[in-house]
């Protein structure tokens, strides 16, 4: 039954993507960017449900292995709108642009959405993968994660100095580490 149903949701779904202009990717073969950087050109970061859904701009992550999945790593302080979203949602979605970089990292990295509609207020129109994740068709690349693990960060474990260092002054409180399996992928 269970597999009957997802027979029938697959096919449009995946047209739904297809036709924004993505294609799906194995991001094992096919990722281009250095890993090592990816994250420092600046990605979205999306979740929520068709209801409701928020973005943000993000810096800090990685991809790489774990647990036998290839796994995405995204870092979300406490007082992120965005953060709500991330604990309430099985799955997110990692997003790069080309068009309109600046303006999207900028707006998404320095207005809330408590505030208003960023990806509104931006034009952005959103679609949903067929586990029901946002994603923008503006992007170039969604990769789309299914959380199998998050932990906000605790003081006690800090090895280093940097750590310490970074949270002695920063207001938006210690940030919750999220790791994601990948299921899905679409560049254009
Ligand atoms: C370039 C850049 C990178 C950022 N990286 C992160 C990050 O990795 N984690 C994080 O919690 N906030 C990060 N931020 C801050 C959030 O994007 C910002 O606070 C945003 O307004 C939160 O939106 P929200 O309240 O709608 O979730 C970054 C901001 C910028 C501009």
């Amino acid at each position: 039954m269970l597999a009957m149903a997802l027979m029938t949701l697959a096919p449009s779904t995946v047209w739904a993507q297809s036709e924004h202009g993505f294609k799906p990717m194995t991001v094992e073969q096919d990722f281009a960017d250095n890993g090592f950087s990816w994250f420092r050109h600046a990605l979205l970061l999306a979740a929520g449900n068709r209801e409701q859904s928020n973005a943000m701009t993000i810096g800090w992550g990685s991809i790489g292995t774990l647990w036998r999945k290839t796994a995405v790593t995204v870092y979300v302080a406490e007082n992120r709108y965005t953060k709500q979203f991330m604990d309430r949602s099985p799955y997110f979605t990692v997003m790069a642009f080309s068009d309109r970089k600046d303006e999207i990292m900028e707006y998404m990295g320095t207005k809330s959405g408590r505030d208003g509609d960023k990806a509104k207020a931006l034009g952005l129109h959103t679609a949903y993968t067929e586990h029901g994740a946002p994603y923008y068709i503006e992007a170039d690349i969604v990769v789309e994660c299914r959380t199998m693990y998050a932990a906000p960060f605790d003081p006690q474990y800090f090895k280093s100095e940097v750590p310490q260092q970074m949270y002695t002054n920063f207001s938006a409180g210690l940030h919750t580490m999220y790791i994601g399996e990948v299921v899905g992928a679409w560049q254009k």
